[in-house]
């Protein structure tokens, strides 16, 4: 399976932030942001990754991100000149997606919710048709809205910014697919507002039968950095649950450890390049803790 993470838009509600910098490489207590989303692919199982950004903001991701070999990923890059909607991803990433089924993920999505890994890994597993993942919120008329069956839980409707939602269920930013979401992509036409809408590609699953929603329960924290409120709530989640801990949310090389696609020593030479921060303290924390107990995993 191939991975996107669609990283472009003007992240206009964050002005002047946004003025000159990606949204998505705003720092989120001590790490980018679009390392949260590229570690839900990563835990996922997911090593090739094409990531999309403005023309303007694609060179500050390729310097930041580089080849992928730090991580034990490999990433392409694409521009979306103008953003023109979600599923405008699968027509840019056509070609590398090949004949391959795909995750995407909105680099400005943070999940965080123990489980999380495992339930991707079976939606990437099971790549036959979509599945999407919904999350309660207070606000869902921000978002595309899915409505259940009260008999047998399934969906039955997913409506894009409804005025007057049927329930309080947002899907999130995170969406997988079998090979067709290039077809289907290719085929929708812009709505009302002008962009290819991914719920018009959600539908179109859901009306082959073969959408799969799962729904994120209380445990999970999806959170959202759209605004200079909700960026500062999410870098004070993340430091929150960090700082009790001592472990690192969506540190992108320790999962790459865990994944056993890198070695400790390119861990070492990562930290060696990050200089004397936190974040290299906890690389060679970690290198030095799977040494010692052989497990690759913190539990
Ligand atoms: P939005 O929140 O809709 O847009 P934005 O991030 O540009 O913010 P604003 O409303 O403040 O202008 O987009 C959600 C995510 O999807 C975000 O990570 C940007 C990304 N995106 C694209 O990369 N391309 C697109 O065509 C669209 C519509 C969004």
């Amino acid at each position: 399976m191939k991975g996107i993470i669609l990283a472009g838009g003007n992240g206009t509600r964050l002005y002047p932030l946004t003025l000159a910098v990606s949204k998505q490489i705003l720092p989120i207590y001590d790490k980018p942001m679009l390392y949260y989303p590229l570690s839900v692919l990563m835990r996922a199982g997911i090593q090739e990754i094409l990531v999309i950004s403005t023309p303007r903001d694609l060179p500050a991701f390729q310097s930041l991100l580089g080849s992928g070999e730090q991580f034990g990923v490999s990433f392409s890059y694409a521009e979306q000149s103008e953003p023109e909607g979600l599923a405008q991803a699968f027509i840019i990433g056509r070609s590398f997606i090949g004949n391959d089924s795909v995750a995407m993920v909105l680099g400005d999505n943070i999940f965080f919710g123990e489980g999380l890994a495992e339930l991707t890994q079976a939606a990437a597993a099971q790549m036959q048709g979509a599945a999407v993942f919904a999350y309660r919120v207070e606000d869902p008329e921000r978002y595309g809205v899915v409505t259940f069956d009260p008999c047998n839980g399934k969906a039955i409707s997913i409506e894009e910014k409804p005025k007057v939602p049927q329930s309080e269920w947002a899907v999130t930013g995170l969406y997988f697919y079998d090979n067709d979401v290039v077809d289907i992509a290719a085929d929708i036409r812009p709505s009302a507002r002008g962009e290819l809408e991914i719920t018009d590609v959600n539908n179109a699953y859901l009306r082959n039968g073969t959408l799969r929603v799962y729904q994120l329960g209380r445990g999970y924290a999806w959170l959202d950095t759209g605004t200079t409120e909700s960026l500062h709530d999410a870098a004070s989640f993340v430091r929150t649950v960090e700082r009790r801990q001592g472990v690192q949310i969506a540190c992108p090389e320790e999962i790459g450890l865990e994944m056993g696609w890198v070695t400790p020593d390119v861990l070492l030479s990562q930290a060696d390049q990050l200089g004397n921060t936190d974040y290299a303290s906890y690389l060679r924390r970690r290198v030095a803790e799977i040494t010692a107990t052989g497990a690759l995993r913190l539990h």
